[in-house]
């Protein structure tokens, strides 16, 4: 075993840096109390690479590998995690479920103009009264033959707007439970689909967060992933990577709350010394970098289990779990170190502090990780 990252990653990571300094840092501030989409910065991200990196070279993807990917997730959401997160559902949701689990013709079609950012995708499972209990879908999509009739809501819709390809999982026949949902690919111009409102939200303010209303809207049979019924593990597959894209959000949000609030310790002066050197604040930094570094080995494990092929939902749960809790706990002791300063935009850690909450809550809530780490560690128990 060895911690060491190749030269390429290093790469990788210090070009996300660089990005994220040179094109997210300036206007991150305006762009949080306009609720403002980055519109040009996800222009750059899809020109640079960054929308789809783990996607086929050959749907114009970076066949990059997911240690890569969450690399370059943790130095943009250091910065600008409503940028993170239009770039982690393009990634893991949209691209990584139609490379992985897509047909030919839907991966020319869509895939390789997703991958560049040409068209943005969007992921579209919760429902007003189907968040956390996926199963209890009530969008359907009626087999009518040579297409299926979409109708219903979505809510939360990350990219709601901006996106023009959407991931919508319905469900055909009610009494096959999970086994009988769907996904079909969606396209916004398509006619009955009508973009709902947009969230006013505590966090990823930059980000757009719709409902959709699906009103008898013909969806080709051709634009379902899969086998017919295979939306729901669809979903829950897609998700499981997903949730270590949004891990690494989470450790994006509290080691760029680190880097902060270190900045900040050793310029500030209180009693004559910078406050760094006083042991309440000192203390405050060992925690939270001990912290971010468990968080990092967590998304970096589980990055690299995918990467080999080898089961990860387990330890996605875990890294997901754990970053979150660490995102909200460093982001709040950063705005801490800092005090007053803290408190006001301009220093850029009550952004993050905010913005840590919802890595808590989207793509499974912690007590669903609870769940899936449970379950999983009840069958490694049963079948000893
Ligand atoms: N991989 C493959 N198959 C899986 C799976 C996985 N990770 N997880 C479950 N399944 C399969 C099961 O094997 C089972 O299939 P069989 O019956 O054939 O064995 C089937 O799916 C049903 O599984 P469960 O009985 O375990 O399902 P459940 O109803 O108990 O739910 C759950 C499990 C983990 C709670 C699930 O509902 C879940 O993950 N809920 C949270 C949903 C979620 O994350 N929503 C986020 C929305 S997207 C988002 O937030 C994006 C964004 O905007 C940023």
């Amino acid at each position: 075993m060895h911690f060491q990252l190749t030269e390429e990653h290093e790469m990788i990571r210090e070009a996300a840096r660089d990005f994220a300094h040179a094109e997210l840092l300036p206007g991150v501030i305006e762009r949080d109390n306009e609720q403002k989409f980055p519109t040009d910065a996800v222009r750059k991200m899809g020109e640079l690479g960054f929308l789809g990196m783990m996607t086929s070279t050959e749907y114009n993807g970076g066949g990059m590998d997911t240690i890569s990917y969450v690399l370059a997730m943790e130095e943009i959401s250091k910065i600008d995690a409503s940028a993170s997160v239009i770039m982690s559902v393009n990634n893991s949701l949209v691209c990584w479920g139609l490379d992985k689990f897509g047909n030919e013709s839907q991966k020319q079609k869509y895939l390789s103009r997703l991958a560049t950012g040409e068209m943005i995708g969007a992921f579209c499972l919760s429902e007003p009264e189907a968040g956390s209990d996926a199963t209890s879908q009530r969008t359907t999509a009626i087999d009518m033959g040579d297409h299926y009739l979409l109708n219903g809501t979505k809510n939360w819709i990350t990219n709601g707007n901006s996106a023009s390809v959407y991931l919508v999982i319905a469900q055909t026949d009610v009494s096959k439970g999970h086994r009988g949902i769907n996904c079909l690919i969606v396209e916004k111009d398509m006619e009955g689909f009508v973009v709902g409102k947009k969230e006013d939200k505590l966090g990823i303010r930059g980000s757009d967060t719709h409902s959709l209303m699906f009103t008898d809207v013909k969806v080709p049979k051709e634009n379902r992933i899969g086998e017919d019924g295979f939306g729901f593990k669809f979903a829950m597959k897609t998700l499981s990577g997903g949730r270590i894209g949004i891990a690494a959000q989470a450790l994006g949000i509290a080691s760029g709350a680190l880097e902060f609030a270190t900045k900040y310790a050793t310029e500030r002066k209180t009693f004559g010394k910078s406050i760094s050197e006083h042991q309440a604040i000192a203390f405050k930094l060992a925690d939270m970098a001990t912290k971010v570094e468990a968080a990092r080995l967590l998304v970096l494990k589980s990055a690299w289990l995918k990467d080999q092929g080898l089961p990860f939902d387990k330890e996605s749960a875990m890294a997901k779990l754990y970053a979150s809790d660490v995102a909200m706990e460093a982001t709040v002791e950063a705005v801490q170190i800092h005090g007053g300063y803290g408190f006001v935009k301009e220093y850029h850690v009550e952004r993050l502090m905010r913005d840590a909450k919802i890595t808590q809550i989207y793509e499974g809530t912690s007590e669903i990780q609870r769940i899936v780490i449970s379950r999983a560690i009840l069958d490694e128990y049963a079948s000893q």
